[in-house]
């Protein structure tokens, strides 16, 4: 597996009290969305808080490869110039690990006239892509693809129809990747989804000037993109990933005499489930500061050390908190109780099968643990006292099954080793430094 910025494993020690302020680094999604909506767009687009962690770089480079002018300024600022479509790229598009940048910009590119393959690194190579070829073959881009439809593929795109599309999964991926190609179909395209899902697309496509109509309706949300319609390149500043602010903030709950902050986060109701799960289990959370940056709502999230008890998670919380099982799993290690998670079968097709993985490294840990074909029961180790820890746990390239059990390790008995660390950087990169300068003992193993 390709692995970017390779380290040696890392071990978390049981750590003192976790104190401190710190910002998450650029939402993963929005940054994705704002290098290929610019790179479609007609003109300048200026990112300010873009995450430059390793899947966001590629999805920047795939763009270059379509044509568009693509720079970094530094310190998170970035400039795109777009020219209103894609040409067809030189050479193969690397994803690396990164679904979102994939099957993005395969919706994106499905509506040119060119031919594009695509391929990522072994855990990209064994997710489904089926689930996105599906409808942009309905709409008429013509795919070749080795069997089950994975990675490597080749597209061959434009003139595209009209489409009205049921997503048969919860997957915003799915939902962008088609309205993506929709923007440059003959009709448009219209996407229902039965349960909603990240809504970053749609609040997008109409900060880069397109008309977007959502309707709420008995079967689930109808999102209409009429067709014909060009993006005009904008300003974005990118807000905190909620998704990464996880780690820090669960980290304060489980550790003895905590107190975190960390500013400027996103809010959107779509994504905020496991704050409210948190909240059930009697964590300690205050939002402040709450405003609007871009379109999108952000506020500075206090957690600190509290006594937690397990819940039941119903499952249609599930699309508001998808990434957030993994360390939702170690807060249950800590409670009172058992913690059932429930409707949650997408994990299993992550970056590694995440049900499987956090059941593993949870029982090595000395957790008693049952794993469902689309669930995950963690009997938590109680309040005072935490759980044994010591495993040497494998991560199959995913960051964050890693950083779960960093934060794991900082609270139990012995340490937790982790191994392919780098992976990390995928999403979070300055995670290990940020963990330090809170009091955490996260080091070479
Ligand atoms: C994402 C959607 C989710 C999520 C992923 C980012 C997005 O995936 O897990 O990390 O940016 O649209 P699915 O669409 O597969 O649920």
């Amino acid at each position: 597996m390709s692995s970017p910025g390779q380290t040696a494993a890392l071990s978390a020690r049981r750590s003192g009290p976790l104190r401190g302020r710190v910002r998450a680094p650029g939402d993963k999604s929005i940054s994705h969305r704002a290098l290929i909506f610019g790179a479609l767009a007609e003109g300048l687009t200026e990112v300010e808080g873009l995450l430059e962690g390793e899947d966001v770089l590629r999805s920047a480079a795939a763009m270059r490869a379509f044509g568009a002018e693509v720079e970094a300024l530094g310190g998170g600022r970035w400039r795109i110039l777009g020219r209103g479509g894609f040409s067809e790229p030189d050479d193969v598009i690397d994803c690396g690990n990164a679904g979102t940048g994939v099957r993005l910009i395969l919706g994106a590119a499905a509506g040119f006239d060119l031919s594009a393959t695509f391929t990522g690194d072994a855990s990209l190579r064994s997710r489904p892509m089926n689930r996105v070829m599906k409808p942009l073959a309905e709409m008429g881009a013509r795919f070749l693809h080795r069997s089950g439809g994975r990675l490597p593929l080749t597209l061959r795109g434009g003139h595209l129809k009209r489409i009205e599309y049921v997503l048969p999964e919860p997957s915003a991926q799915v939902k962008s990747a088609v309205l993506l190609a929709g923007l440059h179909a003959v009709g448009g395209a219209v996407v229902i989804e039965p349960e909603p899902t990240r809504d970053h697309t749609e609040r997008m496509l109409r900060g880069f000037g397109a008309e977007v109509i959502v309707e709420d309706l008995p079967e689930g949300r109808r999102i209409t993109l009429p067709g014909g319609q060009g993006l005009t390149g904008t300003r974005i500043r990118v807000p905190g990933d909620p998704s990464s602010a996880a780690f820090p903030l669960v980290a304060a709950l489980i550790t003895p005499g905590s107190e975190v902050t960390v500013e400027g986060v996103l809010l959107n109701p779509l994504r905020n489930g496991l704050l409210a799960t948190l909240q059930e289990m009697g964590a300690d959370l205050s939002v402040s500061a709450v405003r609007d940056e871009g379109g999108e709502p952000v506020g500075d999230i206090t957690a600190r050390y509290s006594a937690l008890r397990g819940v039941d998670v119903p499952a249609d919380r599930a699309p508001s908190m998808i990434d957030e099982y993994p360390i939702l799993a170690v807060a249950a290690a800590f409670a009172e109780g058992v913690t059932r998670m429930r409707g949650i079968g997408e994990m299993r097709v992550k970056e590694s099968d995440r049900i499987a993985l956090m059941a593993a490294g949870l029982a090595a840990c000395g957790l008693v643990v049952e794993e469902e074909p689309e669930g995950l029961i963690v009997t938590g180790a109680g309040t005072n006292r935490p759980p044994v820890g010591g495993a040497a746990v494998t991560t199959r390239g995913d960051h964050r099954i890693a950083m779960s059990h960093l934060v794991l390790g900082l609270a139990s008995d012995a340490a937790v080793r982790v191994d392919e660390p780098g992976m990390i950087a995928t999403s979070f990169p300055g995670f290990v430094d940020m963990m330090g300068g809170l009091g955490a003992d996260i080091a070479s193993a």
